[in-house]
């Protein structure tokens, strides 16, 4: 059986089991929306253009809010004002801020590097200068979208590079009135860019027709930028063409009324982009408003600051006894129309609460009393969004509210103290002294805790809040080492892939060993080291930190992907199975897991099953030859040689006849449909390729020759 060999094909397309599966799987887990960590880049599809199919997924009916203005022109005036209609805008839509007038140089704290920043001809610039003892390499970037709008918080940068869409290194970050740099990889050779995948796309833009296959592959004809009417209405078409045509209907037709909604549909609205709905599980840009969220996303189950990707305003609500005990949604405090009002923001507690529910109130000084969401909604920092800036590390923009309405004594304190410190009398300067101390011993003994639970980054969060109170050599001297000890393990991380990178795996153990030393529950360190015990043969080891992946991380299904190869290389399709069952339910619609799974029922020759797994793996990526080859293998079982030899060969295009396990195939699709000539020269380029690619499956190559050849010679009269 010729499944067997198809591993050799897949891992060398990755440069050796023990390397290619590491960048393979650290693909597919950093692929996934992690804003700030740079995605390994994919593999670069060398094959035959032609054989290449480019599917383009359907726009179900979006048509942008300037039509919408045709009959609701005041409403789509009043939005044009909202940061939701400015998620996404271009630098032609202005203004961009004022820093781009002359041109800044930003040097990292990365030897070598440097950016500048400047404005040319109307377009606005960033340039990568790296410089070695090579000489000097320059990247010129034309800045072509822009997510952020308020300058509340950062503001980030996008390019496209024909049709892929990237983000840049710089960004500028508001609160903090600096320039700010992304995290990358310095050691990496390439150009600190990072892919724009999907999900980043589908929060930030009504509609952009993605390239099915690809990591950020997107046509940019239709373009719906910012996040507008039908996000939250539906796809308008239907509704824009029934009303052009019946213009006295005065009654809503195809169109989401919200309002009608359940609370849990009403909620699933805003959850599409404000909380950890991070997996796919259908095409992207597809979720209807008034269908159940979970069918379309897989919710993140991590619950911690560190794994919010987004600020999650639903998880933390519905965690609060105000939305527990009534109706509330999030359309409660916030109008989706209109460009936030803070006040009525604010105010929205007296729609269910008098001033004198407030237990607290009596307590209070005056100025401080009405200030119901400094207490209750207090602000905190966003440790997942960071950024290095030219002279600090690991710097936080973002300070949301917190949307779990609570009693919250430290922000109690910190409301009082704000009130009190200004007074001009002497007594409550020194009762604002000693509620400063309390804050102070307070996220002191916070930025312990989270040390002590390995929690680094929330440490150098509470560390800062520390530092906000008391601004000493001694606090900042903490935050540096919680600082030192984050800071060490992203280097030694990016020292794991250089190690990679170059061919020298074995180096890469202590290191991660060392990782693992300062932070126990890092996932990823787990599944590096799991995946390098693995290829050195020391499996029980492997198989230990390889379980702990998803122990640390439940969204993680690095762990369970391994374990799943690993039992399919040594033949153990049933576990192998059951593995790849588990991972899919982490990451759902994810062609690798899907074509593993695919190779798995191939082994086990459950080919009806295995034909089904590896469609559903097409359709994600149409273009992947391991899943056209294992699909042909399905189908010459199944008796429809037509088609299986139509697959083989597509994937023998695709990798412009260079890999001899899919000509392999190729010939025995021929060889089942008593092609024998074909399949005997099929076979033999095969065997060439083989001689210095994979000579593990000459032997196989042979035998099918011989069998081939006997045919041929009964065939033909002698
Ligand atoms: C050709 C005119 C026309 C266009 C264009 C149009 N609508 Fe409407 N829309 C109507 C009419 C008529 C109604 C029903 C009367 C009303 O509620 O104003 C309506 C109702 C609605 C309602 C329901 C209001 C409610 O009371 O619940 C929503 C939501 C809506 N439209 C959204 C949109 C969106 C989003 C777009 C753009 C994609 C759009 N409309 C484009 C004519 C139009
Ligand atoms: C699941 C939806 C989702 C994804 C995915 C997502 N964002 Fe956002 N983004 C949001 C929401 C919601 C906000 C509003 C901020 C908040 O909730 O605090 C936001 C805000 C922002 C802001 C502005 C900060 C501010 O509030 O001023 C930037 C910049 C940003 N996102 C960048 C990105 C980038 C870059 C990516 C992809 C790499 C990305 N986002 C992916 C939902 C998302
Ligand atoms: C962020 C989500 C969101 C966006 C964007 C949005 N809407 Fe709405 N819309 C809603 C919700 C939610 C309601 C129900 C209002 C409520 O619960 O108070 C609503 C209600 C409406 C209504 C019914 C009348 C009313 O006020 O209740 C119309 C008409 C409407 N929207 C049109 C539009 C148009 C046109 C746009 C674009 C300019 C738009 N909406 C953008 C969420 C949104
Ligand atoms: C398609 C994604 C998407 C949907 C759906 C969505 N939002 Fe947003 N929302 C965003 C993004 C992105 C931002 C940040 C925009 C920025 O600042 O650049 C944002 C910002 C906001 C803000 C901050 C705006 C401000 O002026 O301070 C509020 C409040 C908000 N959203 C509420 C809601 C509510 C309520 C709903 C549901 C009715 C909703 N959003 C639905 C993506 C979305
Ligand atoms: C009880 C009222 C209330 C409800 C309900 C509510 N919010 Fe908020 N929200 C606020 C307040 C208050 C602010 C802070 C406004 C300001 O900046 O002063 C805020 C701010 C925000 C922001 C801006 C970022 C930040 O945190 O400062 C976003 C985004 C947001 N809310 C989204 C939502 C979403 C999504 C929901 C539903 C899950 C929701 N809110 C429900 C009161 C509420
Ligand atoms: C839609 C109605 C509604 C709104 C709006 C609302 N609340 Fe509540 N809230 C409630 C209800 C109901 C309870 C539970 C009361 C009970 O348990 O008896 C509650 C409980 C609370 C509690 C006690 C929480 C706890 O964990 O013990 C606080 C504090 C609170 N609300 C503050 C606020 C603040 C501040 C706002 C405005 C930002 C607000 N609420 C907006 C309905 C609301
Ligand atoms: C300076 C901080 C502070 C401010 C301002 C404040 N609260 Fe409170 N609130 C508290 C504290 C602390 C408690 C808990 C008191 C206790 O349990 O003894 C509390 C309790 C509450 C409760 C819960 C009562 C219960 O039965 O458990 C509600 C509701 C509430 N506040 C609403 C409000 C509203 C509405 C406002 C604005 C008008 C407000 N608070 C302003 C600090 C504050």
């Amino acid at each position: 059986m010729t499944i067997g060999l198809t591993p050799s094909w897949w891992s060398r397309q990755f440069r050796g089991l023990a390397v290619g599966a590491v960048v393979i799987f650290l693909g597919l887990i950093t692929a996934l929306v992690r804003r700030h960590q740079p995605a390994t880049p994919a593999p670069q599809d060398e094959g035959d253009d032609d054989a290449r199919l480019v599917i383009v997924h359907a726009n179900p009916g979006y048509v942008g809010p300037i039509v919408c203005a045709e009959c609701h022109a005041a409403r789509v005036h009043e939005f044009q004002g909202t940061r939701h209609f400015r998620a996404c805008w271009r630098p032609e839509d202005g203004p961009m801020p004022h820093v781009f007038d002359q041109t800044t140089t930003y040097v990292s704290r990365n030897p070598g590097v440097r950016f500048t920043i400047h404005r040319e001809n109307g377009d606005y610039i960033q340039t990568l200068i790296r410089s070695s003892t090579a000489g000097e390499r320059r990247e010129t970037w034309r800045i072509d979208y822009i997510y952020g709008s308020g300058g509340r918080a950062d503001e980030v940068y996008f390019t496209w590079k024909g049709d892929t869409l990237h983000e840049l290194p710089i960004a500028w970050l508001g609160p903090q009135q600096c320039w700010g740099e992304q995290f990358y990889d310095p050691l990496d050779p390439g150009d600190f860019t990072r892919v724009t995948t999907v999900r980043c796309v589908e929060c930030h833009f009504t509609w952009l027709g993605h390239v099915a296959g690809t990591e950020n592959e997107y046509r940019r004809d239709g373009a719906i930028l910012g996040v507008t009417c039908e996000r939250c209405h539906g796809p308008g078409r239907d509704h824009v063409e029934h009303h052009r045509r019946h213009p006295h209907d005065r009654q809503p037709h195809a169109i989401v009324r919200p309002r009608q909604l359940s609370r849990e549909r009403q909620m699933d609205l805003c959850a599409q982009c404000h909380s950890n709905a991070l997996r796919a599980r259908r095409s992207p840009f597809h979720y209807l408003p008034g269908e159940p969220l979970e069918d379309f996303y897989r919710m993140n189950l991590g619950d911690d600051r560190e794994s919010d990707h987004v600020a999650d305003q639903v998880k933390y609500l519905k965690r609060s006894r105000c939305y527990q005990h009534s109706e509330m949604t999030c359309t409660t405090c916030h109008n989706p129309h209109r460009p936030q009002d803070f006040s009525a923001v604010a105010r929205a507690c007296q729609k269910c609460h008098e001033p004198e529910h407030c237990r607290d109130r009596d307590r209070l000084p005056f100025g401080v009393r009405d200030q119901c969401v400094a207490c209750h909604m207090p602000q905190y920092p966003r440790v997942a969004i960071k950024f290095h800036t030219a002279d600090d590390q690991y710097v936080f923009p973002m300070r949301p509210h917190e949307h779990r309405i609570g009693i919250y004594p430290a922000a109690r304190l910190e409301t009082l103290w704000n009130h009190l410190r200004q007074s001009p009398v002497e007594s409550e300067q020194h009762e604002a002294d000693r509620l400063r101390q309390k804050l102070v011993d307070h996220w002191q003994a916070e930025a312990r805790r989270f040390q002590s639970e390995y929690r680094f980054l929330s440490a150098i969060g509470a560390w800062r809040e520390a530092w906000r109170f008391d601004p000493s050599p001694q606090t900042r001297q903490r935050l540096d080492e919680a600082i030192a000890i984050q800071a060490r393990i992203d280097a030694d991380l990016n020292a794991v892939q250089q190690a990679l990178r170059v061919g020298r795996p074995r180096d890469a153990i202590p290191l991660l060993e060392g990782i693992l030393s300062l932070k126990p529950n890092l996932a990823r360190a787990h599944g590096r080291l799991g995946t390098l015990y693995a290829s050195d043969g020391q499996m029980s080891r492997a198989v230990k930190h390889l379980e702990t992946v998803t122990q640390c991380d439940p969204d993680d299904a690095y762990g369970q992907n391994m374990l799943g190869w690993m039992a399919y290389v040594r033949g153990d399709g049933a576990t192998a199975i059951d593995a790849f069952r588990k991972a899919d339910t982490i990451m759902p619609r994810t062609v690798e897991i899907n074509y593993r799974w695919g190779l798995a029922l191939l082994l086990l020759e459950r080919w009806s099953e295995a034909e089904e797994r590896l469609r559903f793996a097409l359709e994600i990526d149409p273009n992947h030859p391991g899943c056209l080859q294992g699909l042909s293998q399905a189908l010459r079982h199944l008796g429809r040689t037509d088609e299986a030899i139509e697959l083989a060969r597509r994937a023998v295009r695709l990798t412009r006849s260079q890999e001899p396990e899919m000509l392999l195939s190729l010939a025995e699709a021929y060889g089942d449909s008593n092609r024998v000539e074909e399949a005997i020269a099929t076979a033999e380029k095969a065997k060439a390729l083989a001689i210095w690619k994979s000579p593990a499956i000459i032997p196989v190559i042979l035998r099918r020759l011989d069998e081939w050849r006997i045919d041929a010679a009964r065939q033909t009269p002698r």
